[in-house]
């Protein structure tokens, strides 16, 4: 089994990516044969400043391999280092029916927040349906924000077999409904363009006040709280023990512990959570000519493979 996933230099890896893709992407790497890829073309959509998009893949890469992506069992690589992969973007476009990007969210949620509307943006999901098909990816862990995607994927996977024969494999999503949607601070879902995140790896001094700042209701000290849409609990269940948590929502549904003591327990956690992958990252951050070699070996490995669909594909469509 082929498990693929993706995810875009564009911006500093919070609690989000980590529980929604991360996370199970690293669990996933054991059960067959993984390709795990830093987006910078898709980041291109957003990030326009060189320096930039060079210093935020290399923090993605690191902040990868420091919480536990196995170079040994994963094959690691740049989007941007396998450049066929824009030739298939561009050859699936010619089948992708423009009322199925039509129909993408995220086009509209992004342009919404003030995200120029290029047409790079509109067509992203076709360099994704790419990115999974060049692979022959069976299966795509991912956070269920991008669950259309995986969708769109699909029907345009259906459409270039139906047009040309077996060309491509069907590939499934793979979501975790315990992290399908991880809080952020104001309740919302935890992302960048919602300025609501909580970066696993903030020093000690910061993360403590971004905890201290989760969104509460007013509720006095002695009375009982919501349970239900609480970011504290939604978040202490993602890096507590079950006793742990178990012990927090009691608190919360008896009353008498103060929001303020609910956060700092809730710091204790996350900061114990993430303090090996802390110190693997500090490891691998002492000499980063690591991490270039683990990318260049990866894009060769890569490479081979998308070659051979491309191959496929080329003869397939007539190139
Ligand atoms: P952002 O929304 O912060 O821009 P991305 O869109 O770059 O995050 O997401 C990268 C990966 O992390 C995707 O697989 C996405 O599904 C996952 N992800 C992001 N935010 C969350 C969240 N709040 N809950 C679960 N998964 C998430
Ligand atoms: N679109 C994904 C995101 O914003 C990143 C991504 C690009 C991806 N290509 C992919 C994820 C292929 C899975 C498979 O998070």
């Amino acid at each position: 089994m082929r498990i693929l996933s993706g995810i875009q230099p564009s911006g500093t890896l919070h609690l989000g990516n980590y529980f929604g893709m991360m996370k199970p992407a690293i669990e996933l790497q054991e059960k067959g044969e993984a390709f795990y890829f830093i987006a910078d073309l898709h980041a291109l959509t957003s990030v326009q400043n060189a320096a930039a998009l060079r210093a935020n893949s290399l923090e993605l890469a690191v902040d990868f391999l420091a919480c536990g992506l196995d170079p040994a069992r994963a094959v690691f690589f740049r989007q941007s280092d396998v450049p066929s992969v824009a030739e298939l973007a561009w050859i699936l476009s010619t089948v992708t029916p423009m009322g199925l990007l039509e129909r993408c969210h995220s086009f509209k949620d992004k342009t919404t927040r003030g995200m120029a509307a290029s047409h790079g943006l509109f067509a992203y999901p076709v360099l994704m349906a790419a990115d999974i098909l060049i692979y022959d990816s069976d299966l795509v862990p991912v956070g269920r924000d991008q669950k259309q995607h995986l969708e769109v994927t699909r029907d345009i996977a259906i459409k270039m077999n139906e047009t040309y024969g077996e060309v491509f494999k069907l590939p499934e999503p793979s979501i975790r409904e315990d992290s399908a949607i991880v809080p952020g601070l104001d309740g919302a879902k935890m992302s960048k363009s919602y300025g609501n995140t909580i970066e696993i790896f903030a020093p000690e001094k910061v993360l403590r006040k971004k905890i201290m700042g989760i969104k509460t209701d007013s509720t006095p000290v002695e009375a009982p709280k919501p349970v239900e849409g609480s970011s504290i609990l939604g978040l202490y269940k993602l890096v507590a023990t079950e006793a742990d948590y178990r012990a927090m929502e009691a608190d919360f549904l008896r009353g008498g512990v103060g929001y303020g003591d609910l956060k700092k327990r809730l710091f204790a956690g996350i900061w114990e959570y993430f303090a090996p992958q802390r110190a693997r990252r500090e490891e691998i951050l002492v000499d980063t000519s690591l991490v270039d070699r683990v990318l260049t070996e990866g894009a060769v490995k890569a490479r081979a493979t998308a070659d051979v669909v491309m191959a496929r594909v080329r003869k397939a469509v007539g190139l």
